[in-house]
Formats: structure tokens, C-alpha cells, sequence
């Protein structure tokens, strides 16, 4: 069951006009927001990521926190699964094309996929990366559904038999295709700054958190590609994957080729802290 525009239908009968925005000018902004136990996991920060968005493309929020938060809590029980993955599409709605705002309501959609957990497979061998120029806009911190560099980098790696693509711009780490990148360098975690060249990802918020509370000596600074090339350990995070280890890279093994000990040390915080939160109801 998906919701489109105020009503909830199974998407079979879901229907977008043409001349909607997003499929004309893919002028737009989602977000991805998983859900365990029917609880949305960190929902603040992507309530609040989707404003920066919305700002960004000078579109108005449509919904008011504790409106969104119904619609979530609607789609959630109206579908089977206890973990989710919401994914919601806000654009600026259907009108004659034409480059300038429309006078008309915004199209929003709410959808919700199984969350499946990482494979056993990636979690005990890592998976493969390849890297390629970042040549996307320099708005990249706005999660515009504009997404088509992203889909012809992440194809890059799945035309290679890797997973994922990760990018470089003037010779520094941005992040993955869909992800966020950290580096491992003389034990010490390295993050990429927020910036306007990367999405700034909740889980890479929370790995940090983490690192922190947990006295992992951690640096958010710029990561050279060098660094990237020469890391003892290189890791991926999002919504939908939450925690990796990348053991490949462009062919060549990181590391020791298995997934390293921060990778052991911050996916186990994040599991345990994942659990504690949805038991505690603190998720939000
Ligand atoms: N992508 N960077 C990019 C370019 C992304 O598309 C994503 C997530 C991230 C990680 O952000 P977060 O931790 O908030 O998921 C970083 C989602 C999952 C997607 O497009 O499907």
C-alpha cells in the first residue's frame, strides 16, 4: 500500500499524470527513512534533511513534523513487513512544461519496500568498489531525484561485478553512488566533511555518534585519493545497508582483503544500538 496526494492504494492503481515535474524535469527531493519493528529509525534527522532539501530547491514543505509522522505511522501499518524502507518523493507537481515554478500543488508519495538486512555473505567477506570522477552537480548535499549520474556511476561498478562506485572529485573522497565513504588510517577513522559535495547521510551521523561515544579516535576532515587507495580499511554506510566493509577496490585488496577490526567494532555498536533504541521507543 503506497500514499499518493492524500490517499492510500495498493500501487497497482497508483497513477502520475505526465506532465508531472518529476518526470519531466525530475524536479524533485526524496528521502529514504528505514523502519525496524514499525519504528522509524532516526526520523528527526531525515524530517530535518528533507527541509534542507525542500530549501534547496525553493519548495515548500507540505506537511507539517506531526503530519508526516501520521502519514509514516499510516503506511507502516498498512503494510505487512516489520522492517521497512520508506521512501518518500515530494515534486513540485503537475503543470504545462515550462522551466519556471508552477502556481500548483506539489506531488507527494510515500512508498514502502521490505528492509532486508545485509547478506551474511557481504557482512563476513566485504564487498567490492570501484571508484570513478565525481562528475555530479555542486549541490550534492539536496537529495534531489535527479539521480542520473548516480545511476550511470552505480552502474559502473555493477557493469565490473561490484557493488558500489565510489567517487572522486579533484583528487578527494566525496562518497558512494547511494553511500557514505570513511577511511581507516593508523587506526583512526576518517570521515569527509559535510559539504555541498556530499549528501550529508544519517547513518554517516551516526557511525560518529558512535565513534565518539565510544572513545574511537575519529577525524572529519578531507580525504585524499591516496588515502582512499592506501587505507587499511574502507567502509560504506546508508539507510538500506547500514554498515559494510569494502575488501576490494578497483581490483586491487584493502587491507588485509577481509572486512577489519573498526568495521567489527562500529557494526556491532550500530546493532546494538539499533536494538536499544527500538526497544527503548527512542528512535526518533
Ligand atoms: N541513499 N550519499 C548518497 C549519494 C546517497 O544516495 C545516500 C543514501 C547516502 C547515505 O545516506 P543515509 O545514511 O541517510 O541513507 C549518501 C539512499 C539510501 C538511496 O538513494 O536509496
Amino acid at each position: 500500500m503506497i500514499y499518493l496526494n492524500g490517499k492510500f492504494m495498493p500501487i497497482e492503481e497508483a497513477c502520475i499524470p505526465v506532465l508531472d515535474r518529476g518526470f519531466i524535469f525530475g524536479d524533485g527531493v526524496y528521502e529514504v527513512i528505514p523502519v525496524y519493528s514499525r519504528k522509524p529509525f532516526r526520523l528527526e534527522n531525515h524530517l530535518h534533511r528533507l527541509q534542507h532539501s525542500l530549501d534547496g530547491i525553493r519548495l515548500k514543505n507540505p506537511h507539517s513534523e506531526t503530519e508526516w509522522r501520521d502519514l509514516f505511522d499510516q503506511v507502516i501499518a498498512k503494510n505487512k513487513e516489520n522492517d521497512q524502507s520508506l521512501y518518500l518523493h515530494i515534486t513540485r507537481g503537475v503543470a504545462k512544461r515550462d522551466h519556471a515554478f508552477p502556481q500548483v500543488p506539489p506531488t507527494v508519495m510515500i512508498l514502502s519496500n521490505p528492509l532486508l538486512a545485509p547478506s551474511e555473505e557481504f557482512l563476513r567477506n566485504g564487498i567490492t568498489a570501484v571508484t570513478a570522477i565525481d562528475n555530479r552537480w555542486i549541490r550534492c548535499d539536496i537529495k534531489s531525484i535527479s539521480l542520473l549520474p548516480n545511476v550511470l556511476l552505480r552502474q559502473l561498478a555493477v557493469d565490473a561485478g561490484a557493488v558500489e562506485t565510489i567517487m572522486i572529485r579533484d583528487s578527494f573522497l566525496t562518497e558512494g553512488a547511494a553511500s557514505s565513504i570513511f577511511v581507516v588510517k593508523d587506526q583512526v577513522l576518517l570521515a569527509p566533511p559535510k559539504s555541498h559535495l556530499i549528501l550529508p547521510g544519517i547513518t554517516y551521523e551516526v557511525v560518529l555518534e558512535l565513534a565518539k561515544a565510544n572513545n574511537i579516535a575519529y577525524e572529519i576532515r578531507e580525504i585524499t585519493e591516496e588515502e582512499l587507495r592506501n587505507a587499511e580499511e574502507i567502509l560504506l554506510t546508508s539507510s538500506t545497508k547500514e554498515i559494510m566493509a569494502v575488501t576490494c577496490l578497483d581490483g586491487q585488496i584493502v587491507g588485509s582483503g577481509k572486512p577489519g577490526a573498526k568495521f567489527a567494532q562500529l557494526h556491532k555498536l550500530y546493532q546494538h544500538y539499533k536494538a536499544t533504541t527500538m526497544r527503548g521507543g527512542m528512535a526518533n
